[in-house]
């Protein structure tokens, strides 16, 4: 049965009238009109439709939309200041990470959670909290590069 949900996406708060167990990727893909976020494999299996919500990294393809009312989502579209990108976008574009690009919101998103949670990682604490975000092109260290270059632990 639908009802009225309210989601405050990127700042903004938004309301649509739907079945709460919709996936969230679905809802801000088809009734926001944000399609940044990314549909992969549906099954919360490569995190191309990662998000966050109240800050923490999730896969919003397998997030009934009904469990998010009233948290804060962010989306690729809410990075940034502006026209001004994000520090981890600048570093992902100045390290040439994005190949087809696919995989790339989710790839920055999975990054920002992870530089809050720990803002000096290694390179192997990045792979392992980045498992799980696949890259169909193979783009993995030129991702890692970047996710080094924002974090400042870059070592040349
Ligand atoms: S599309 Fe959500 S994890 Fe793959
Ligand atoms: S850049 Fe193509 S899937 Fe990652």
């Amino acid at each position: 049965m639908e009802e009225k949900i309210t989601l405050i996406i990127n700042g903004q708060e938004r309301t649509t009238t739907t079945d709460p167990r919709r996936p969230l990727l679905e809802v801000l893909r088809e009734d926001f009109h944000l399609t940044g976020t990314k549909f992969g494999c549906g099954e919360g299996q490569c995190r191309a439709c990662t998000v966050l919500i109240d800050g923490k990294r999730a896969s919003s393809c397998v997030t009934p939309v009904g469990t998010v009312r009233n948290k804060a989502i962010t989306t690729i579209e809410g990075l940034g200041a502006g026209s001004s990108l994000h520090p981890v976008q600048e570093a992902f574009v100045a390290e040439g990470a994005p190949q087809c690009g696919y995989c790339t919101p989710g790839m920055v998103l999975g990054a920002v959670a992870l530089l809050v949670e720990n803002p000096h990682p290694t390179e192997l604490e990045i792979k392992q909290l980045m498992n799980g975000h696949l890259c169909r092109c193979g783009g993995y260290p030129k991702i890692i590069k970047a996710i080094q270059r924002a974090a400042g632990t870059a070592t040349r």
